[in-house]
């Protein structure tokens, strides 16, 4: 019983902290990959290596994630919210400092 405790407060914390806000990774993984592949550098033409756009602060970045950018001239926009109506605010900005650890392991 003592080890139990601690056991099953991990559990609680791990099923519920997700809940709070989705992890950045697994949104990833499911909202953006399809264009920007799992390294950020494109999956498909028109997109560009994500490397190339890390320039821009955090608020730039989030806000480009949650209301969609477009490059003058560009052949494709990236969507709003990356066409997924449930992301937030705060999973745009989580999105953001995920994006600073992609390619880099
Ligand atoms: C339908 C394809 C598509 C999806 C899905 C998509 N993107 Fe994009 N994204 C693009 C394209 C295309 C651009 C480049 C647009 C341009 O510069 O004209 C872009 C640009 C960006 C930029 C650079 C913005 C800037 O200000 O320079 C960031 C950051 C980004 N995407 C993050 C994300 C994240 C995070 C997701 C998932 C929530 C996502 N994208 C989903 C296609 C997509």
């Amino acid at each position: 019983m003592r080890l139990l405790s601690p056991v099953l407060c991990a559990l609680t914390i791990a099923v519920t902290v997700p809940a709070l806000a989705a992890e950045p990774k697994a949104l990833y993984d499911t909202t953006c990959v399809a264009c920007h592949g799992p390294t950020g550098k494109g999956a498909i033409p028109g997109v560009p290596d994500l490397a190339t756009r890390l320039g821009k602060s955090d608020a730039e970045l989030a806000a480009s994630i949650l209301n969609g950018f477009q490059t003058p001239g560009s052949p494709m926009a990236m969507p709003a919210k990356g066409g997924n109506a449930a992301l937030t605010a705060a999973d745009a900005t989580a999105l953001v400092g995920y994006l600073r650890t992609l390619g880099k392991s």
